[in-house]
């Protein structure tokens, strides 16, 4: 079964306002009217209200990087799903590995936010993946294993093939030293098999399930062209609208012999 392939771009911490409209100007002339790929940007907290702006009547999505679970409440410095729901987000990356190893953000946590984005009607991207101690230890599929099973405890069944997964070791992000396709494959199996165990064939079967950790223009069509990675989430890359619209070039070009 060939799912829509995403390019989904995570900006992390870069860009400011300025930077981010002028980005979406330069994206958009290139997008035109190119609907074959699903786009996804992810900047960062202040520039949503702008992109949401000018990407309205584009065919590319807005997301966030991150929330928290409650609605409302005295959590300072923290962003609510309804709040990413006004801005018309209609994805959220949750549990990063930026977020949980250096924000310290348990798995627990991770699936709360699950949880509460499906409440909200947003779609999660839940971000899984191993450092490079855990694979060298053997553990990648168990690391894997917890994060997705926490992160998706409390998954009402109803919209569950909207989840999109993202598989990021954690040694492949922003190192330039990306898994090789085949690696990324045999942990996006295994993720498979979970979420089967879980959810059912028929579900998993609807469910995206996106490879991220130093993809490149160059890299990018050897992962999505493999039937079972269903796109790629981009840091560094995405930050350049040309390299960026490349990726999404070379996906659509994956889809044809998919
Ligand atoms: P990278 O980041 O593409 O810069 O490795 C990926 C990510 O953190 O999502």
């Amino acid at each position: 079964m060939v799912r829509t392939l995403i390019a989904a771009g995570n900006w992390k911490m870069y860009k400011t306002v300025q930077e981010a409209s002028a980005y979406a100007e330069a994206f958009l002339s290139r997008v035109g009217n190119f609907q074959e790929v699903e786009m996804i940007i992810c900047p960062p907290f202040t520039a949503l209200p702008a992109l949401s702006q000018s990407l309205s009547h584009s065919p590319v999505k807005l997301g966030a990087q991150n929330m928290h679970w409650e609605v409302k409440g005295a959590f300072t410095g923290e962003i609510a799903p309804s709040m990413l729901k006004e801005l018309r987000c209609q994805y959220v990356i949750l549990g990063h590995s930026e977020r949980r190893h250096i924000f310290r953000e348990t798995s627990e946590e991770v699936g709360k936010k699950v949880q509460s984005a499906f409440a909200w009607d947003l779609c999660p991207i839940l971000c899984v993946g191993e450092t490079l101690e855990e694979r060298e230890n053997g553990a990648t599929n168990q690391i894997v294993e917890e994060q997705l099973l926490k992160g998706i405890e409390s998954l009402p069944p109803e919209k569950a093939h909207t989840l999109v997964i993202a598989y990021e070791p954690v040694w492949a992000i922003g190192t330039g030293k990306a898994a090789t396709p085949h690696d990324a494959e045999e942990v996006i199996a295994f993720i498979r098999q979970k979420l089967g165990e879980k959810l059912g064939q028929e579900m998993v079967e609807k469910i995206r399930i996106l490879y991220g950790g130093s993809v490149t223009p160059e890299n990018v069509f050897d992962f999505v062209v493999r039937p079972s990675i269903d796109g790629t989430l981009v840091g560094g890359a995405s930050l350049d609208p040309e390299k960026f619209w490349k990726i999404v070039q070379e996906t659509y070009r994956a889809l044809q012999v998919k």
